[in-house]
Formats: structure tokens, sequence, C-alpha cells
């Protein structure tokens, strides 16, 4: 594909925006966050702010891209050089979080990958799979570290021969039959002895359980799950074509991702609840309790296998996006700099970085005899730290930047009439009510932290 070149098709913008929304975000991490903020109010308190903060972030977002035809770095300067906001640099940040996300995100996938092997093996051997394969990897760093690489050296040969074509048209396969796979698993769970249990934990919202971190978190896994903030939806929003409606796009791919992750949790937490006899609430306890599950089962190994594959290709095409986001950034940015040598610099950090990640469980499980660590540590740093901060310079920015007349232009459309009622509710959720949560949000989570 041209960069900058307008898609083909009216359906791509879907295929690209659904596709980095999808991920290890729902299946891994929604599971564990929920888990450790008490159930069903924090997935009340979700899924209202993915509807009113995250939808009109994504919806400004793909018109920054869309209006300025350029990368999440020179768009938001462009932009934010008009109302001359300090903000404008955020643009910046959200590469570094997208470089530094990438790296644990890729240490996860290789434990995706560690799965696939094991099950794998041992449905050609018959057997099943051990229930200590997680621990055994996890206290092998150098396994979990060469996994890692192996997924980011894919990543970079897909990006550098610009064939991510080819990897949606498998997804455009894949997708349903891991939908279909998900329902039949959900099925299976929900027959757990476990469920009138879990049922109440995620749907039956106790308020008594959040606590002042819950408002920053549910918000950042918003951000995180739906790609907001690392300026992927702005190179994506550059490609769309002229006859497109933006809003409608942004509400289909915001409620396709909540559908997603309340049916992750209906696939995870039965379980969980059955073989660990708790919520999740470790980023690892997904890894653990999930594979012997599918042990239980008959022919579980046929099924393991075809869930982690498939969660595989979810993680590699978030991580291509990932990916693309920094080298296309590299590339705007440094004229001269050239895909080739963007992309091995992208690799090449990344590489380095997740070193921290992959070494992490092994030191830190001889300290503590845990493997919470420096993964947790990271992500909740960038994504409850910084990731909000970036979101409220779009919204700051896009609000200021953008004249009236251009906003209206891109949102409204004759045809639709809702666009008309919208529009004045979307634009005061991008200036006062988003600002106003992530300020509130932000300012509870280091009051909690300093308290
Ligand atoms: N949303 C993805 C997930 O839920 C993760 C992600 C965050 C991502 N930012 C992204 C994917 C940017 C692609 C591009 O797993």
């Amino acid at each position: 594909m041209n960069r900058r070149s307008k898609w083909s098709t009216r359906y791509s913008i879907y295929l690209l925006a659904i596709g980095s929304a999808l991920g290890l975000g729902n299946l891994w991490r929604f599971p564990y966050v929920v888990g450790e903020n008490g159930g069903g109010a924090f997935v009340l308190l979700y899924v209202f702010l993915a509807l009113t903060v995250g939808l009109p972030i994504m919806i400004a977002e793909l018109i920054l891209g869309r209006f300025t035809g350029q990368s999440v770095v020179m768009a938001m300067n462009q932009i934010g050089k008009r109302s001359n906001s300090k903000m404008r640099h955020f643009g910046f940040l959200s590469v570094i979080v997208s470089l530094v996300v990438l790296s644990y995100y890729s240490v996860i996938s290789g434990w995706v990958l560690h799965f696939i092997t094991r099950f794998f093996i041992d449905s050609l051997a018959g057997r099943s799979v051990p229930d200590d394969s997680l621990q055994i990897l996890l206290q092998n760093s150098v396994l979990q570290w060469a996994l890692c690489s192996v997924h980011i050296l894919v990543c970079l040969f897909v990006i550098l021969k610009g064939i991510q074509q080819g990897i949606e048209k498998w997804l455009q396969i894949i997708t349903p039959l891991f939908a279909v796979l998900m329902v039949v698993l959900i099925f299976r769970t929900l027959a757990l002895p476990s469920t009138g249990q879990v049922l109440r934990f995620l749907f039956y919202p106790d308020f008594s359980k959040l606590t002042v971190f819950s408002l920053n978190q549910a918000l950042a896994h918003v951000f995180f799950t739906l790609s907001l903030g690392f300026g992927t939806l702005v190179t994506y929003g550059s490609y769309i074509r002229e006859d497109q409606h933006v809003p409608t796009a942004g509400f289909r791919v915001t409620m396709v991702d909540i559908v997603v992750s309340l049916a992750a949790l209906l696939l995870v937490f039965p379980v969980a609840f059955q073989m660990a006899g708790r919520p999740l609430t470790d980023p690892s306890l997904v890894f653990q309790v999930l594979p012997s599950f599918f042990s239980s089962l008959q022919v579980g190994s046929i099924f393991g296998l075809g869930f982690f594959v498939c969660l595989y290709l979810a993680a590699f095409n978030a991580s291509l996006g990932l990916f693309e986001t920094v080298v296309s950034n590299i590339g705007d940015h440094f004229k001269n700099f050239g895909r080739k040598k963007a992309g091995w610099l992208a690799a090449g950090i990344c590489l380095i970085l997740s070193l921290i990640p992959a070494f992490s469980t092994q030191i830190m499980s001889f300290f503590e005899g845990e493997n919470k660590g420096l993964i947790e540590l990271m992500d909740s740093f960038l994504i409850n730290g910084i990731l909000p901060l970036v979101a409220l310079g779009v919204c700051l920015i896009f609000s200021r930047g953008l004249t009236s007349a251009e906003k209206e232009k891109h949102f409204v459309d004759k045809q639709k009439f809702v666009s008309y009622t919208m529009y004045p509710q979307w634009l005061f959720a991008l200036k006062w009510f988003a600002p106003g949560v992530i300020l509130l949000g932000w300012i509870l989570q280091v009051y909690g932290l300093l308290k």
C-alpha cells in the first residue's frame, strides 16, 4: 500500500481498527484488571467510560489523521501549533509508549507461542499439557526472551516486506473461527459449577469494591484496548476515504471491542474460579488456568491448540499495528531515514527493552517466590500513568486546534440525522467530560499512591 493513498474499500478501516483493538488486551489484560478491581462495578464503569470517553477520543484521533494526512507526531504538532499548545509534544510521547508497550506485549506473545508448541507437541504425543508449563517458562528467562525475539523479528519481516495485507486476509478467515471457538468454549465454561458465583461477581455491581485507583484503571484500560493515545488510529485515519463516516465506524469498532471483552470474561472467570478458586488478580494467572482447563476437556489439546493459535494471530496483528505506528512516525519525522532503517531501529530497541520483562520473572521469583513483577509494573506505569495524559493531550489539542466548521464537516453526515444530535455531545465530551474524568482519575490515583 502506498503511504497516504486512500484505502480501496470502506471496510478497510474496520479491519484495521478492529484488528488493533482486539488482542491480548481483551483476553489477558482485561480479566486480571477486573479481578483486581472487584468485578461487577468495575465492568459497568468500564463499559460506561468506553462509550462516553473512549469513543469520542477514537473519533477525534481518526479525524485528526484524516484531516492532517499525517501520523501522530506531525499531526499533533501541526494542530497544536494553531493554539500554541505545549501539549503538541505529546505525540512524541505516544510513540515512546508504543515502543515500550510493544516490548512487553511481545514477551506475552512469546508466552502464547510457548503454549502453541506445548499443545502441538502434547496433542501429537496424546498426552495433556502439564499444569506447571507456565512455571517452567517463567523460570526460564532465556526461553522467554528467545520466543519474544522470534515474535519481534517476524513482525519486522512482515513490516519491511509490506505484506500486512496478507495477514489481514488470514485474519478475515481466522476471526470468525475464533468467534465460533469462543462461543463453544463459553458454553462449556458456563456449564462449570462455578458459574453462579462468577455471574454474580461479574455482573452484580457492588460499588463498595471500587477503590481510589479504579476510575483511572478503568479509563486506562479503555485507552489500551481501543488503542487510543498510541497514535495508531491517527495513522489509520490518514488513510480513510472522504465518503466514509468516521463516527459510525468508531461506534462499531468500540461496540465490537466491548462485546469481545465481556465474552473474554465469561470464558476466563468460570475457569479461574473452578481451577484457582478465586478471581484472576495477576497477569500470569490466565496462562495458568486456561491450559489446565483445556487439559481437562476431551480432545482438549485440539481446543487448546486452536485457541492459542487464534490468540497468537490477534496478538500478532496488534503488534504489527504498534510496530507500524513507530515505523511510520520515525519515517515521517526523519525523511531521509528510510523504512528499513526505521524498522531495524524499532526492533532493536524493542529487543533490548524486552530483556527487562523477560528476565524480571526469573529474578523476581527468586526474591519473592511469585511471578508478579516488572511486567505489571511497566504496564501499570505506562498504561495507568502516561497513557491517560497522552489521551488528555489529544482531547485538548483537538478541541482547541480545529475550528467548529472543520469539526462539523468531519462529524456530521447530512444523511444521518443522529449525527446532528450527537455532534454537540461529542464536542462536550472532548472538551469537558473526558478531560475532567481523566484528570479526576489521575489525581485519585496519585492520591492513592501517596497515601
Ligand atoms: N488494543 C490492543 C489490545 O487490546 C493493544 C494495543 C494498544 C494496540 N495499542 C495498540 C494494538 C496500537 C495495535 C496498535 O490488545
